[in-house]
């Protein structure tokens, strides 16, 4: 697939096909391109923590916040949860800013699983606290985002977003997520 039609792909999936299952080799593959991408001055200050068993799931899964527009819908059911998760985690020893890092990582993670037929959305709103004591995560790691994973189960199309500026995404009748993206016009400055 060439890289436009990857990107416009690559969508924020929240609904997958909850039975699905995403092996540890994979998600290797999928961090490996993380590894591989841009990091400020190569610092490399990224660890991830990967989950795709039941019960590890279960103890990420409280711990994220869904899609804040949609006031009516507060996550996937049982059956539409995702497969697998990559939580992106920042080593403080090395780096006290690398949020940048790590939405690279994120992007390059996505792309891959899109690449693969898979897909995700990235998690800023997290309960950092709850969920490094669930994990057992160390102190010396902040967690920064958690990427959601799975064989998607839901229609998501992009449109044009309205001369007033309005960037809300929103769910219509039929399920089909709306994402309204600004015109090239609008954000190249001269
Ligand atoms: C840094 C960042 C944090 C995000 N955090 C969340 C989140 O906590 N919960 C959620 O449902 N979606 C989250 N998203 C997904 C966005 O809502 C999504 O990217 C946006 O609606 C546009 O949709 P698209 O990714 O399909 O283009 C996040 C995206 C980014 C880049």
């Amino acid at each position: 697939m060439m890289i436009r039609d990857l990107i416009k792909k690559n969508r924020s999936y929240r609904k997958f096909y909850g039975d699905f299952l995403i092996k540890r080799e994979t998600l290797e593959e999928l961090v490996d391109l993380a590894r591989l991408s841009a990091s400020g001055a190569n610092k490399q200050p990224l660890k991830f923590v990967l989950s795709y068993g039941e019960s590890k799931n279960k103890l990420i899964f409280p711990n994220i916040g869904w899609a804040a527009y949609i006031k009516d819908w507060t996550g996937p059911t049982e059956n539409e949860r995702p497969s697998a998760y990559i939580i992106i985690l920042g080593d403080k020893q090395i780096s006290q800013n690398c949020k940048c890092d790590a939405g690279v990582a994120a992007q390059s993670i996505l792309l891959g699983a899109t690449e693969k037929g898979l897909g995700g959305c990235i998690f800023g709103s997290v309960k950092k606290e709850e969920l490094k004591i669930a994990l057992k995560i160390k102190d010396e790691y902040d967690i920064l985002y958690v990427l959601a994973l799975g064989k998607p189960q839901e229609k998501v199309v992009i449109e044009k977003a309205n001369s007033r500026g309005d960037t809300q995404y929103w769910r219509d009748n039929q399920g089909i997520l709306h994402i309204p993206k600004k015109p090239l016009n609008e954000i190249i400055l001269e």
